[in-house]
């Protein structure tokens, strides 16, 4: 979708979009007095259109071509999501009608508790964000989708508003191309190579360990996951310091798990729906995208990124369940489920992030179990930490942009099913239920003494949802890096001194 926002002026447009508040209030300044006619004739007709955030209503052959109504709630109560979700609805309503260019006029009244201009730059931003298509493999391109023109009183407020947006939206987009290249297209050596071309020009520093760095650092875990495969796995370090060399030590790492391709080894997955495995790294593709939001906005905050790549394949030289591995912390592991890979590739990741940089935080992302997809379904993550405060901020980060977590059980039965073995320090599967507990308690053995640890089971939210405010239907998502972004925004920025403060910009 391309958005341009433009001064208010009454122009015809062939599609007008119209914002309603609750109980049908229309705010006519700025619109064409026949869309005003045609917009009250239709809320006069009861049942039809409340105002509600997230309405949307599309009526054809009005005066002025097709009117379509959008819902912002009550003008008190707009924040920005309430926007965010009005714009997604409207990008969606666009596409489905298949509308090529369209045009708002945004006008809030007085008792609205965003201003014109940043209301027009959030809806802009879910706009954008619900509006992402894949067509890359489409020999017929289905081009850059509609055109929105955002008319607003102050149309460059509106876009210096817009511009961080734009970079947080990028780093959406960069999870979401990833996560939905074919995995044939998409292995961890081409990973790496779009990891390098996007973000070292933002200034990240990347660090990739080849397979000798891993065997030589004693990664068997990860490692036992890759050998079945013909392609090399990757060891993924970005890190992005936005503050200018200050921060000396490391408030927050970001974990993702990155299986470009998960068969389920010799515990072979069923055929039905294994296609979907392309997007078994869309934890990694979070931390990535993550990354790239901040680097895009240069957030003042030092913050590393890792990711394990590799892809679980089957083949004369693949792992087997009854192997025993041992792992970079040097605890063993019973292998008695080629398909609980995921956990060996953090496991390692997650040791060597802890030596390496020593942060203070750690969360880890992963399409870790179908258990929490059974749990949770897709309307949250799984959420699992050894602190409350740090699971509160996580969830917190996550509500302010509809990318949800439900807290979940880690507990001492479920630890001990991951012991429970003669063979080996602890087992990669249980038999116990409670499956996505058992793989977070998995994890919770490879942190280390006095750091916070929180990891999210996106396993259900990566892809394949429907009906989201702002996340595409169906197709890889890039969910969870709004939710990384805006928790390091949120809680891990440094904030600019109080005592000279910048002259703010006229709203
Ligand atoms: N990648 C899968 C989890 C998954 C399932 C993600 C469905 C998205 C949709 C993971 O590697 C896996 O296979 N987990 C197993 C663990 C079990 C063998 C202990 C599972 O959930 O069945
Ligand atoms: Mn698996
Ligand atoms: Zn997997």
């Amino acid at each position: 979708m391309q958005i341009e926002f433009s001064p208010l002026s009454i122009k015809p447009a062939p599609v007008h979009i119209v914002p309603v508040f609750a109980d049908r209030r229309l705010d006519s300044a700025g619109l064409h007095p026949d869309t005003v006619a045609d917009a009250e004739r239709i809320l006069t007709s009861p049942g039809t259109f409340e105002g509600k955030t997230s309405e949307v209503l599309t009526v054809p052959g009005t005066a002025n071509g097709m009117l379509v109504l959008i819902g912002l709630g009550k003008p008190e109560a707009l924040n920005a999501l309430a926007c965010e979700t009005a714009g997604g609805r409207l990008a969606k309503a666009l596409s489905d009608q298949k509308l090529a260019r369209a045009e708002l006029v945004l006008h809030l009244p007085a008792d609205a508790a965003l201003s014109s201009s940043q209301a027009a730059a959030h809806l802009a931003h879910g706009a954008l964000l619900k509006s992402y298509k894949f067509d890359k493999y489409k020999t017929a391109k289905t081009g850059e989708g509609p055109f929105l023109s955002i008319r607003v009183a102050d149309a460059a407020a509106a876009e210096r508003a817009f511009a961080p947006m734009r970079e947080s939206a990028a780093g959406a987009y960069f999870a979401r191309d990833l996560a939905n290249e074919p995995p044939n297209a998409l292995y961890p050596e081409t990973m790496l190579q779009r990891l390098i071309a996007e973000l070292s020009p933002l200034g990240v520093k990347i660090r990739a360990l080849s397979e000798d760095d891993m065997r030589e650092k004693g990664m068997g875990a990860l490692l036992a996951v890759a050998q079945g495969s013909a392609k090399k796995p990757y060891l993924v370090t970005m890190e992005w310091d936005g503050t200018g060399g200050r921060q000396k030590d490391l408030p927050i790492a970001l974990v993702g798990k990155g299986v470009t391709f998960d068969t389920g080894g010799y515990s072979i997955k069923p055929a039905a729906g294994m296609d979907q495995m392309k997007f078994d790294m869309g934890g990694a593709a979070a931390v990535v995208g993550a990354i790239r939001s901040l680097a895009g906005r240069k957030a003042p905050v030092r913050i590393v990124g890792a990711v394990g790549l590799v892809e679980n394949m089957i083949s004369g030289n693949a792992y087997r369940p009854g192997d025993i591995v041992t792992s970079m912390a040097g605890k063993t592991i019973e292998i008695n489920n080629t398909d609980a890979e995921g956990r060996l590739v953090l496991a390692d990741v997650l040791t060597y992030v802890q030596r390496e940089f020593k942060p203070a935080h750690i969360v880890d992302l992963a399409t870790l179990t179908g258990a929490c997809r059974v749990a949770l379904g897709t309307a949250f993550a799984g959420v699992f930490s050894n602190d409350d405060d740090f699971a509160a901020a996580i969830m917190q980060a996550g509500a302010a942009v509809h990318e949800r977590g439900w807290r979940m059980p880690l507990d001492d039965i479920f630890n001990r099913a991951m012991k429970d073995t003669p063979y080996a320090d602890l087992v990669n599967a249980a038999s116990i239920g409670g499956g996505a507990s058992t793989a977070a308690e998995f994890i919770k053995e490879f942190i280390e003494p006095g750091v916070k640890w929180t990891h999210l089971d996106i396993a259900a939210m990566a892809s394949g949802a429907s009906g989201h405010p702002t996340l595409p239907d169906k197709i890889g998502n890039g969910f969870g890096v709004r939710l990384l972004d805006r928790l390091i925004a949120d809680r891990f920025e440094e904030k600019a001194p109080a005592a000279s403060p910048t002259p703010a910009p006229a709203p």
